[in-house]
């Protein structure tokens, strides 16, 4: 029969989607390419897309759109085992999402998110909220590169600065600037690759880095900071010399927090990178590490929410286990 997980849901673990772009999409279809390879994911099942039109249940309704219920009321009637963020980042407020979550761990929903600006504005209510049900949000910094879960395996490291290239779209403009591309012919390209966040502004500005940059400050030194303690700047697109390279870098110590447009020396460890790729180094009591991988894009950020749907599957499975065992 079926078997409960955790303190409300069963198998197979339903999920809501919120938003339905390009991420969504991506990931609807790695979950199906995917379920060969993992047990869990034949065992997930998404039980309906809300977006601002409204409800769409499963694919089998052909997603008719329900104008009547918003996401507060889709959380309510399908009570979800999880609910999966994948709506556009709300900087001013960052709401719904961030109502929605509460709500959510309210009702023993988990919540996976790849969506940055509810953490980007109040990380540490966020976190102590999911607390009991869970949130993943690997898919916030550096999508499917393992930015945010790397440091459940670094216990105990006192981590003293945090600094990245988080920004998949402004690494690859400045590129192509300093290959004699223009900035609007670059950010171009870097739409059509699905790199660029919905109002691309958001990437060259700072921002996007900035939110991504408070995210690890919190998870990795416990800053309790919030994107207006970021200092941003200066972020000049202007004289980008040919051949070299010229990255958005975003930086944390232990108290204090930036984003600016540097020119890389070679023996940087974060002069690794290629085109769009993102990389974060740790510093730590300890050690130093880099890493390096692809931090933009539908299919990267799909991966990183996939990857923490996993992660939450088992880590229910095990809860179940042990009940079972009493
Ligand atoms: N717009 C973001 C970027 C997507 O360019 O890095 C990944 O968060």
């Amino acid at each position: 029969g079926r078997a409960t997980a955790g303190g409300r849901g069963r198998f197979p673990l339903k999920l809501l989607l919120l938003g339905y772009g390009r991420v969504a999409k991506s990931f609807i279809s790695l979950i199906n390419s995917k379920k060969e390879y993992l047990e869990e994911l034949r065992n997930v099942e998404l039980c309906g897309i809300v977006t601002r039109r409204g409800l769409m249940l499963s694919p089998a309704e052909h997603f008719r759109p329900d104008a009547q219920c918003d996401a507060f009321q889709a959380l309510e009637r399908l009570s979800p085992d999880i609910l999966v963020d994948l709506s556009t980042p709300n900087y001013q407020t960052g709401e719904p999402s961030t109502s929605l979550y509460l709500r959510a761990f309210e009702q023993g929903t988990g919540v996976i998110t790849a969506n940055k600006a509810p953490l980007a504005l109040g990380y540490t209510r966020i976190v102590s909220a999911a607390k009991k049900v869970g949130i993943g949000f690997q898919a916030t910094v550096m999508s499917g590169t393992p930015s945010v879960n790397l440091q459940r395996v670094l216990p105990g490291l006192r981590v003293t600065m945090v600094r990245g290239i988080l920004n998949g779209t402004s690494s690859y403009v400045l590129d192509r600037m300093a290959e004699g591309l223009s900035l609007e012919h670059a950010l171009n390209e870097a739409s059509e690759h699905g790199y660029t966040e919905g109002d691309p502004s958001i990437d060259l500005n700072g921002i996007d880095s900035a939110a991504k940059l408070v995210i690890l400050a919190n998870l990795y030194m416990g800053r309790g900071i919030s994107l207006s303690d970021v200092k941003i700047g200066p972020v000049d697109y202007t004289h980008i010399g040919r051949n070299t390279k010229v990255r958005m870098v975003a930086h944390s110590t232990l108290n204090s927090a930036c984003v600016s447009i540097e020119t890389l020396a070679v023996d940087d460890p974060l002069h690794c990178v290629r085109g769009a790729e993102s990389a974060l180094t740790i510093s730590s009591d300890v050690m130093e590490l880099t890493i390096r991988g692809m931090g933009a894009g539908p299919v990267a950020a799909a991966y990183g929410v996939l990857s923490d749907l996993v992660l939450m599957y088992r880590e229910l499975f095990n809860k179940l286990g042990a009940l079972g065992k009493q």
